[in-house]
């Protein structure tokens, strides 16, 4: 795990601070300084453009285009239709001229520049002085934010000053000319309109026919002598004025952006609520000094502490602003991307890290989220029983990659092979239930999903030949450096619990409702025949593992793979895809991310110490860690097992993994899903905590680099906060009592502070 920190921002416990511009850091700058509110997402691009690499990013939560990858392979079930978040209307749309001359930051002779993102308000900051040719100082500060209340507001905002009088002329527009990865433009535009302060744009993408509106009006402390244009797809003023010495002008640029994404309503209804928005938006000082509240109270409700560590401290704040950005349960119909809505790279598609990775963040903060973000999943049932067809099966299969439910993954081995999103969906409902009790959704919704997917697994399940034993075969399992094996562990270990998980949620059905449970059966024609099925393939399920050594086999065969030793992979080869023949990597028993340790994280209180402790041993040294989401399971692991070290090195880079660049990919955008791994890391690993068991269960252990940390969660209805010193634990309840079990004894905490030694081993 050769990876090195690249530090470039200055250490904040509130902010990320880039000091100086560096047109080769630009693109990464862009990723990091990004905003969204789940509505929408902005990359931190200079809104005035610039001469060097940058990705102008501008993105709606589920709005996308269709394409075809003339590239896949045309046989049954394998996915040649695929559709990519499209990159959409660049809303800060600037040029700047001073004194005659365009304002380029790249070329021009510029000072003191700074870019600060603030988690405290969710703005974006960056100011620089340009000194003209004359000699001429004029600082500009350049502001934006997104509301967090009313997501359809962004904000821009510009304050420009001079020691001299100086002429300045803007645009300032909506530009719905981007082009996708450089290449194409998906927008039509279906209608325009302005006047002296306002202008408006409703824009069409080519083949899903989605509609998206912006409209924006500015407001300012001098007289503009404004002008409309539109020129192609560009709306927008020419600004003409004059900057007086020392008298700063200030313009405010409020924007309004609505999305039709189904057809809901046509264009010409979108224009009238559009513009009624936009009437209603608040000035920005109003919308700003609500976000300032709506931070504040995330603060109090998700913050981590941690003392004696500032960039963790910075990193994990940075993880959890880029989180809740990126989703809070604003909709149904939104998800998480790989990549938030920070970039291009993985299509803005939703992954199974959403219900493995990022569901435990929502389950603990806001439940409501977290059952928005299932009933994503819900609602795309319906294409998720198209694709068990495509693949001869019943049922649903869930996409491995998707933005509207349908597969939009063209490499067969993935769509067709790894299973592991549909058991994650079944995983989801089980843990969002288990901690919240929320009976209405999981027969209401849930039932449907879980009998849907116990189908799929059913029908793609098969028994050996002498029928002894079922299970799974040509599969790829999470470990995407093993293709076409049967009986992946973790596929069939968690096929299992989702077979199991749906007998009992039907018997309990049953006994609860009759009637309704009849309705479902009937709706679902299911048999007592099909449940018998479960059962018995359920008690059939063939789980590879060794008695003696503990082992769990990854596959059947795994343990008699061509060994190779990971370490003595040259640095240079890495990232492998790109180094090695791509069926190299699967003729050894490296493995790129956890497989058997993923089940045994899931499903943590399923498995002893020493269980854990041999399957550790014996895969930790077999992964590379290829996927970024890989090492936050192994550091939960090595706290688990008394390997703090350890856990502190994997833990190294989960917080920082995008502010340092690690992956030195950051420019691509954030790796969203593993910034949800960050706050796993420290909740799980450090404190312990477990959710999958009878009882919730804290067991913190504290770094040596920590002098103390805290972390928070919801825990039906009750606000827990857990603070960790050398010392001792200070466990807080505000709201009912809970029962917990802390180092292994059931404690009610309530109104009094818990607080216990610190234990650094566990028992
Ligand atoms: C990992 C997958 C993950 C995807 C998106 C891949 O590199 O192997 O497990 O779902 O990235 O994060």
């Amino acid at each position: 795990m050769a990876k090195i920190a690249y530090e470039y921002f200055k250490v904040d416990p509130w902010k990320v601070i880039e000091e100086g511009f560096n047109p080769k850091r630009n693109k990464v700058s862009e990723s990091i300084f990004s905003l969204g509110n789940e509505y929408m997402g902005v990359r931190g691009y200079i809104d005035e453009g610039a001469s060097c690499d940058s990705l102008l990013g501008s993105y709606f939560n589920g709005i996308y285009e269709n394409g075809v990858d003339h590239n896949a392979s045309h046989y049954k079930g394998i996915v040649t239709n695929t559709h990519f978040m499209v990159n959409s209307v660049n809303w800060l749309f600037t040029k700047i001229y001073v004194d005659g001359d365009l304002l380029d930051i790249n070329k021009a002779n510029i000072k003191d520049f700074k870019r600060v993102l603030d988690f405290k308000t969710g703005d974006l900051t960056r100011s620089f002085s340009l000194i003209t040719k004359t000699g001429k100082v004029v600082k500009f500060t350049f502001r934006r934010f997104l509301s967090m209340k009313t997501p359809n507001y962004g904000y821009q905002n510009f304050k420009i000053e001079s020691n001299d009088d100086v002429e300045v002329k803007m645009d300032l527009g909506l530009d719905f000319s981007i082009l996708q990865w450089g290449k194409n433009n998906y927008w039509n535009i279906l209608k325009h309109d302005f006047n002296e302060k306002f202008a408006g744009f409703i824009g069409k993408t080519i083949t899903t026919n989605q509609l998206v509106f912006s409209g924006y009006e500015l407001e300012s402390n001098t007289q503009l002598n404004s002008i409309p244009f539109t020129v192609g797809k560009i709306v927008g003023h020419h600004l003409n004025f004059t900057v007086l010495k020392n008298q700063a002008v200030f313009i405010n640029k409020k924007v309004t952006n609505l999305v039709v994404k189904n057809n809901e309503i046509n264009h010409e209804t979108l224009w009238i609520i559009g513009l009624n928005k936009l009437e209603n938006q608040n000035k920005y000082d109003i919308e700003f000094n609500d976000n300032i509240k709506y931070w504040d109270s995330v603060w109090s409700n998700f913050d981590i502490e941690i003392v004696g560590d500032d960039k963790n401290q910075q990193g994990i704040r940075f993880c959890i602003f880029q989180l809740q950005q990126t989703y809070h349960g604003v909709d149904e119909s939104n998800n998480i991307g790989a990549k938030g809505l920070t970039g291009e790279a993985y299509s803005g598609h939703a992954f199974w890290d959403t219900e493995t990775y990022c569901l435990p963040y929502f389950i603990f903060n806001n439940p409501n989220a977290a059952r928005n973000l299932l009933m994503f999943r819900y609602n795309t049932l319906e294409q998720a029983r198209k694709r068990a067809i495509d693949l001869d099966c019943k049922g649903a299969c869930y996409p491995i990659a998707t933005l509207n439910g349908n597969e939009a993954c063209t490499l067969w081995q993935h769509a067709s092979l790894q299973f592991q999103p549909s058991t994650a969906v079944a995983y989801g409902v089980w843990h969002y239930v288990k901690n919240t009790h929320d009976q209405a959704f999981l027969y209401n919704y849930g039932l449907e999903m879980l009998v849907e997917i116990s189908r799929f697994m059913l029908t793609r399940g098969q028994w050996n030949a002498k029928h002894t034993k079922f299970g799974y075969y040509a599969v790829m399992g999470p470990d995407e450096f093993q293709m076409m094996v049967n009986h992946n562990c973790y596929t069939n270990y968690m096929a299992k619990k989702t077979l199991e998980y749906t007998i009992e949620v039907l018997s309990d059905y049953k006994s609860v409702d009759y009637e309704k449970y009849q309705e479902l059966t009937s709706k679902l024609n299911i048999t007592d025949q099909e449940i018998n099925d479960y059962v018995d393939c359920a008690k059939a399920m063939y789980i590879p593992v060794d008695k003696d050594t503990l082992l769990y086999e990854q596959h059947e065969g795994f343990f008699d793979l061509p060994h190779i030793d990971v370490d003595s992979i040259p640095v240079e080869d890495f990232p492998l895809y790109s180094h090695w023949s791509y069926d190299r990597i699967y003729r050894n028993d490296m493995i790129k991310q956890p497989d058997v340790l993923m089940f045994m994280f899931l499903h943590n209180q399923d498995f002893d110490k020493e269980t854990k402790l041999a399957n550790y041993n014996y895969y930790e040294p077999r992964c590379i860690h290829e996927s970024s989401l890989s090492p936050s399971i192994h550091s939960i692991f090595a706290a688990e097992l008394d390997k703090v070290d350890e856990a502190v090195k994997f833990f190294g880079f989960a917080t920082r993994m995008d502010i340092d660049d690690y992956n030195r990919n950051a420019h691509e955008g954030l790796h969203t899903t593993s910034i949800a791994a960050a706050w796993v890391n420290i909740v799980y690993g450090f404190g312990g905590f477990r959710s999958d068991g009878q009882d919730l269960v804290l067991n913190p252990i504290i770094p040596n680099m920590w002098k103390q940390y805290s972390f928070k969660f919801k825990y039906f209805g009750s606000l827990i906060t857990v603070k960790v010193n050398r010392e001792n634990i200070e466990i807080t309840c505000d709201g009912k009592t809970v029962d917990m079990l802390v180092y292994n004894h059931k404690y009610h905490v309530g109104k009094e502070k818990l607080v216990l030694p610190v234990k650094n081993k566990r028992d």
